[in-house]
């Protein structure tokens, strides 16, 4: 039992974990269990044993990462203070205490020696291969992929090691290395340091949120604890969701350049979508918190710090550039802000906006209303579209430029869903067989799209969602796979969502092209109608075939 003389909270041992550390209840069981050594019996009694092994090959990978870290750690404590890797250490900022907090360590400069210590510990290389750990060589054998670099255990906000970050200490081309994407690690939602610092940013009721391990490393050992870091990745709405759990209010403190700022822009509307209350600080140009940090001082960072302004109004009073106050620009303007004005929930919130908004655009805050109203109508148009006629219904749209998902089917949403979680489901998707199996044009140029960003930038997958989110209406009905009964499937139910969705797809197509034959038939000679009902029996065995695999599933 707890009580906090405090907030005069109580309860028991889980709601204390839920409060302190943003578990869900869950979590807390689970966290417990695995501290007390107690295991938790599986609730289905069908997929027992592949549940079952499931979660025994995540603690296991999990125990596999343990033991990399440990080495990594030692082995960096083992070199000698005249080193110059823990020379240039020092040199950054990293004090003893920090180093054995996050546990970080040095890979060494070797192409085996991770290698041979797991193969001396019986650590499964199957495993440590998966995880990105180490690689398979064309003849044979493994090598290691972390070589000479400061290294960045990553931990889940329960506190399991799923991950690195590595930081090159020489002249590497790839300056930072993380791991890759597997049952344990997913970049889109994951928070670095936050196992850690979640309770300074309980206590605080504030959250800041920095691009790199550098920044993160620099705020904490300059005091500032309720920090968290996004990995290389845009914000997404899993990290929003995450940081949900913990406060409403964030600060995003992204590097002074232009790159930095479109990311600030970007998270707006993902942040407002979850009911957080951002803000932003600016660092100054050429920049990124660490360097400030560095160059200025403590104190100067904190003074920084107390800048912050709230982002919204930030991002609408950035686009006066050259404004001279004619109506035409106060539309544009307005227009640029609106979608994000949308999504405020909270009335007396979206007031304080509508008013400043007016004031400096010189309206009433009624000719702002009237401005987000007119556009909901407009938008709404798209979910009634039987109201109106196919013509109008399309030029809306057509005029936004928008994708307009109001009315595809549910298996090819849930699809265009799932390709967005995993990029094996997006390139099977965008195979131009499967591809022109979809009834929707609306869904295929999506996912044309969708692998034209992926193809130049494969980095970014986790973005894909964020950047799409303003092309398509509704924007909901690409974020469904946010939710949380989505993440919480495991890859054999996702597998066997998608198969079943296109399934689903693949039905209709086969449906679709049988109807039109049927019609073709009626108005065709003897011969080509010999020909049409040999397809047409084609196909039936075909949607047979597929309709014996979904049994058989
Ligand atoms: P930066 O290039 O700004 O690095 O990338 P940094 O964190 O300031 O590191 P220092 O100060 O040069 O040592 C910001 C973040 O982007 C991700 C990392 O998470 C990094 O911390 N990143 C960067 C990568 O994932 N891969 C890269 O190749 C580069
Ligand atoms: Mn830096």
């Amino acid at each position: 039992m707890y009580y906090c003389f405090g907030c005069k909270k109580a309860g028991n041992i889980y709601n204390f974990l839920q409060t302190l550390r943003g578990f869900s209840f869950p979590e807390s069981v689970e966290y417990l269990a695995k501290k007390a050594g107690i295991a938790i019996p599986e609730q289905s009694h069908f997929k027992k044993n592949e549940n079952q092994e499931k979660k025994n090959k995540k603690q296991w990978m999990y125990r596999v990462n343990a033991f990399a870290s440990e080495f990594f750690h030692k082995y960096l404590r083992s070199l000698a203070a005249n080193d110059p890797r823990v020379q240039y250490l020092a040199k950054r900022g990293l004090s003893p205490e920090t180093i054995k907090t996050f546990k970080i360590g040095i890979a060494p400069d070797s192409w085996d020696s991770l290698l041979i210590e797991m193969q001396k510990n019986q650590v499964p290389l199957k495993l440590a291969n998966e995880i990105g750990l180490i690689k398979q060589k064309e003849k044979g054998g493994f090598y290691d992929i972390y070589r000479n670099r400061l290294m960045f255990p990553i931990y889940s906000h329960m506190g399991d090691c799923i991950g690195f970050g590595g930081r090159t200490l020489g002249d590497d081309k790839a300056k930072y290395i993380n791991s890759p994407d597997s049952e344990i690690f997913h970049k889109g939602n994951i928070l670095y340091g936050l196992n850690e610092t979640a309770k300074f940013i309980r206590t605080t009721d504030q959250v800041i949120l920095v691009e790199g391990y550098m920044d993160f490393m620099a705020l904490y050992s300059a005091g500032i604890k309720n920090v968290v870091a996004v990995l290389g990745t845009a914000l997404t709405p899993q990290h929003a969701k995450l940081i949900k759990r913990y406060t409403k209010n964030i600060v995003v403190l992204f590097d002074g350049d232009a790159s930095g700022k479109l990311a600030a822009e970007r998270s707006l509307p993902i942040l407002l979508s979850e009911d957080l209350l951002p803000k932003i600080v600016v660092v100054p140009q050429g920049q990124d918190p660490d360097d400030y940090i560095r160059n200025h001082g403590n104190e100067s960072f904190l003074d920084l710090l107390q800048t912050a302004r709230d982002l919204l109004l930030f991002i609408f009073h950035d686009q006066f550039k050259g404004y001279t106050g004619q109506p035409t620009e106060k539309v544009q303007i307005l227009q640029t802000i609106s979608p994000s004005l949308k999504l405020i929930s909270d009335k007396s919130l979206l007031r304080l906006y509508v008013e400043e908004i007016a004031d400096t655009l010189r309206q009433k805050p009624s000719w702002v209303y009237e401005f987000l109203q007119t556009h909901q109508a407009q938008a709404s148009v798209s979910k009634s579209p039987k109201k109106l006629t196919q013509v109008s219904h399309k030029s809306v749209i057509e005029n936004k430029g928008l994708i307009d998902l109001s009315r595809v089917p549910n298996a090819e949403l849930y699809l265009v869903n799932l390709a967005l979680m995993r990029e094996k489901f997006l390139s099977q998707l965008t195979d131009e067989e499967v591809l022109k199996q979809f009834s929707s044009q609306e869904v295929r140029s999506l996912l044309n799209k969708l692998q034209g960003s992926y193809r130049q930038k494969t980095n970014d997958f986790d973005k894909l969602t964020a950047l799409m989110a303003n092309e398509v209406v509704p924007s909901s009905s690409i974020t469904q796979h946010l939710d949380r009964s989505w993440s919480q499937m495991d890859e054999v139910a996702l597998e066997k969502f998608f198969n079943d969705c296109l399934k689903k797809v693949q039905e209709a197509h086969l449906k679709n092209l049988q109807k039109s034959l049927k019609e073709k038939m009626r108005s065709s000679d003897a011969s080509q109608r010999q020909q049409h009902l040999e397809q047409f029996m084609n196909i039936q065995k075909t949607r047979q075939a597929l309709n014996n695999t979904k049994d058989s599933n």
